[in-house]
């Protein structure tokens, strides 16, 4: 996939979903470039028509004759699709992130310290591809679980080659679980809301063992997950010696934003839902404000909620660390076909006092900036 802009990108794209084979004659259908495989459908997604799309790897499906499909898993995240696969170049990450035994945190572990007699141990290494290539790059893992401070056993290496921004096929040799592959997907849903899948393969003896990898996986990724949702993107980080991977990964990772790419700010307008059903005159808009100063710091994050009701009516409600919980009801009134009276209404906190002033003044300067406001001529 490719990305080209601030924060939304261009390129292949996984999409889950049916498509036709060819657009029908007389129809006015954008022809998109794409690969089915595996159940998923790849479109390439760029913002300069130029551009041309690199070819994806051996198909799950021949793959299928050699392995056996275990499962799959399905996660939701909230950050920018980027965040993901720097995970991969985060070396300190992994023991850091990684290290704890995966029943840690469950009844038994709390009750009975479990916990400290197991460690994974992990050794990695990220890479990009130079050259024609230059979309791939390589993650390697060794993997070794520790027990009682004495046993070393699950010796695992891992071979993940990241594809664009949304595809990693993860090569997994193990002398427990034998030789196994496991295929991650990105689907956008929104600038800041990832869909994750990871597809399970291996032998077909595995069976009931496979179970309990994919849900120890599942384990880990969590881990991860819960950054993620949480994390601030830091454009310069102070980075140690040992954090050099992540600084060569921006870098590869640059490559699929262009001068063409849309803004964060842009893409990020508003989403929008109608809602179906006997509900229909109503629709949602979610909005998620950051306010970037000096390029470094990210403040006043901001989930607003709105729900318009018909044409004249929305309540909104904001979730916001700095301003705690606020709603905001919108009425128009039509004076002529071409004039419309607005008027907005603050609530919140009975201790925002102040700061709700700030707050309803930088509301209405941005709705100056977007409807261009026409003096009401009284008569
Ligand atoms: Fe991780």
């Amino acid at each position: 996939m490719h990305f080209s802009c601030d924060f939304f990108m261009d390129s292949l794209v996984v999409l889950s979903s049916v498509c036709m084979e060819k657009v029908p004659k007389g129809s006015n259908v954008k022809n998109w470039s794409s690969q089915e495989m595996n159940g998923y459908i790849f479109i390439w997604y760029h913002t300069d028509p130029t551009e041309i799309p690199w070819e994806l790897p051996l198909s799950t499906e021949e793959l299928k004759t050699k392995y056996f499909y275990h499962g799959h898993n399905e996660f939701y995240i909230h950050c920018h699709i980027q965040e993901i696969p720097e995970n991969g170049s985060d070396i300190a990450h992994f023991n850091a992130i990684h290290k704890e035994s995966l029943i840690d945190g469950i009844w038994a572990t709390k009750k009975f310290s479990f916990n400290r007699c197991g460690y994974h141990h992990w050794k990695a290494r990220w890479f990009p591809t130079p050259g024609k290539l230059k979309h791939l790059a390589e993650v390697h893992l060794n993997h070794t679980l520790e027990l009682f401070g004495k046993i070393y056993c699950f010796r695992m290496d891992v071979c993940g080659k990241q594809i664009g921004p949304s595809y990693v096929c993860l090569e997994i040799n193990s002398l427990t679980f034998g030789e196994l592959k496991i295929f991650q997907y990105i689907t956008p849903i929104e600038p800041l809301l990832q869909k994750v899948v990871h597809q399970f393969y291996g032998p077909r003896w595995m069976g009931p063992l496979m179970k309990i990898f994919i849900y120890g996986e599942s384990l880990m990724f969590e881990r991860d997950i819960n950054i993620w949702n949480n994390k601030i993107f830091n454009r310069n980080p102070i980075l140690a010696k040992e954090d050099a991977s992540i600084k060569k990964f921006r870098i590869w990772f640059s490559q699929f934003y262009t001068s063409n790419s849309k803004p964060y700010s842009e893409v990020n307008a508003g989403w929008w839902f109608p809602t179906p059903a006997k509900l229909k005159h109503l629709a949602e808009v979610h909005l998620h404000h950051t306010l970037e100063l000096f390029g470094k710091f990210y403040i006043f994050r901001m989930d607003v909620c709105g729900k318009q009701i018909g044409p004249s009516y929305v309540c909104l409600e904001i979730n916001s660390l700095t301003f705690g919980e606020l709603k905001l009801f919108q009425y128009i009134t039509p004076i002529e076909p071409l004039l419309q009276k607005v008027l907005h209404q603050f609530y919140g906190p009975r201790w925002m006092g102040p700061l709700m002033k700030i707050f309803i003044y930088g509301e209405s300067l941005m709705i100056k900036k977007i409807f261009k406001p026409v003096p009401l001529i009284r008569n």
